[in-house]
Parts: structure tokens; sequence; C-alpha cells
């Protein structure tokens, strides 16, 4: 069971001056894929980086880059991401007019197409384009920062999406972000998650911690 449980590290907590040397100490430490979170200032408040710092962040990992969008509009920009070195784009329903046209679009620039939903969105929102996806990405924070208080009303919808995705018969990752420790992640894991995003856990302490760190994390 354990050993199926992915840990994506949210560089959100890492040092901004030295992102690509924090990507390649935390791969070092074993983690699984690059979480990046992508905010405009404007779908959620807080700005962080563009598709150019992806670009340039690429090279330093060889571990999936699992990227976060946080803006609206988001179509415009699906392009660039996936140009930068992308290998998972997940979108927030909410982040364009027409959430299924925006999948497609992910799928056809060869990139998994991921949807996510924040606290306050509803588990109904992914059966209609839950045949689009390759992972759903359920919020157990709003939106917007690293560490965040765990909410744990999401894990009913955790559970309902384990449902929905084990009836599909298809591989679809079902992915955790906001407030995941090791505490939180138990409790994650139970619901049914198995891809676990975590910044503040992971980056807290400093290199020398991260693979203890992350270790922990699945439990
Ligand atoms: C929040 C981001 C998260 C954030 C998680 O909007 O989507 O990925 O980095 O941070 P922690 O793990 O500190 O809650
Ligand atoms: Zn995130």
């Amino acid at each position: 069971m354990a050993t199926s449980i992915r840990i994506a590290a949210s560089i959100l907590a890492a040092d901004f001056s030295r992102l690509g040397a924090e990507i390649e100490a935390v791969e070092q430490a074993g983690a699984d894929l690059i979480h990046v979170d992508v905010m405009d200032g404007h779908f959620v408040p807080n700005i962080t980086i563009g598709a150019p710092v992806v670009k340039a962040l690429r090279p330093h990992a060889k571990k999936p880059f699992d990227v976060h969008l946080m803006i609206s509009p988001v179509d415009p920009f699906l392009e660039d991401f996936a140009d930068a070195g992308a290998d998972g784009i997940t979108v927030h329903p909410e982040a364009g007019p027409h959430i299924h046209r925006t999948l497609q679009v992910v799928r056809s620039l060869r990139k998994k197409p991921g949807v996510v939903l924040n606290p306050g969105t509803p588990v109904d929102r992914i059966d209609p384009v839950l045949d689009l996806v390759d992972l759903v990405l359920i919020m157990t924070v709003n939106p917007g920062f690293g560490g965040q208080t765990f909410i744990a009303s999401q894990l009913k919808k955790i559970e309902a999406t384990a449902n929905r995705i084990a009836k599909t018969g298809r591989e679809i990752a079902l992915e955790v972000d906001g407030g995941i420790n090791p505490q939180t992640a138990k409790q994650v894991i139970a619901a049914g998650a198995n891809v676990l995003v975590a910044g503040t856990a992971v980056f807290k302490g400093g290199a020398k911690n991260y693979a203890a760190n992350i270790a922990a994390l699945r439990g």
C-alpha cells in the first residue's frame, strides 16, 4: 500500500532564490513528482511564476512536472506550459468557460490532463470530464498559499472521488493538495488518495531533512 503512494513536492515552499538546486535536492531525497503552483493574483490572491520560469527549471528535474494552474482565463496559456515542459497540467473548472474543451486541449498537447476541485466545489463537477483526465486533484485548503490548515471536511470528497474513479475501471491518479503532513497524510491515504502534494512538510528544516520529511509522509 505505502509503496503506491507518490509524493509531489510543491516548490512553493522552496527557497525561490535557488529553485533549480532545490528541485535537484528534493528529487534526490525521493520526491516522485515536482508540483508547480502557478498563480495569477486574479483567480487566487497570490502571484507566483509563469511558463518562462517553468522552462528554466525543467532541466533541473528528471521526475515529472505536475503543473497546477491557478490562473483565469487558463486557455490562452495551456500551450505555453506544455512547451515549457509540463508533464501534467491540472485545471480548475472555474478557470474558464469550457472545462471539457480545456481538458481536450491539454490531451491534444500530449500532456496528462488533470481536473482540480476547490473545497467549495462539489464532487459531481468531475462526472462529465472523468473520461478525459489522468488525474483528479482534491484541494484540502483554499488555493493561493502554502502553510494553511488541512480542511477535514474534504475527506468525504476524497472518498467519493475514489469511488467514482474505481467505477471507471481506468487508471486515474487521486491527488490531494494543502495542509498535508504525516498526520493528515494517513487520513487522506485511508480515504483513497495516492498522490500527496506537500510543500511545507517537505521543505521544512532545509535540505538535510528532505529525505526524512518525504519518508514521513509515506507513512
Ligand atoms: C496552494 C497550493 C499548494 C501549496 C501546498 O494553493 O496549491 O500546492 O503549495 O502547501 P502546503 O503543503 O504547505 O499546504
Ligand atoms: Zn498546488
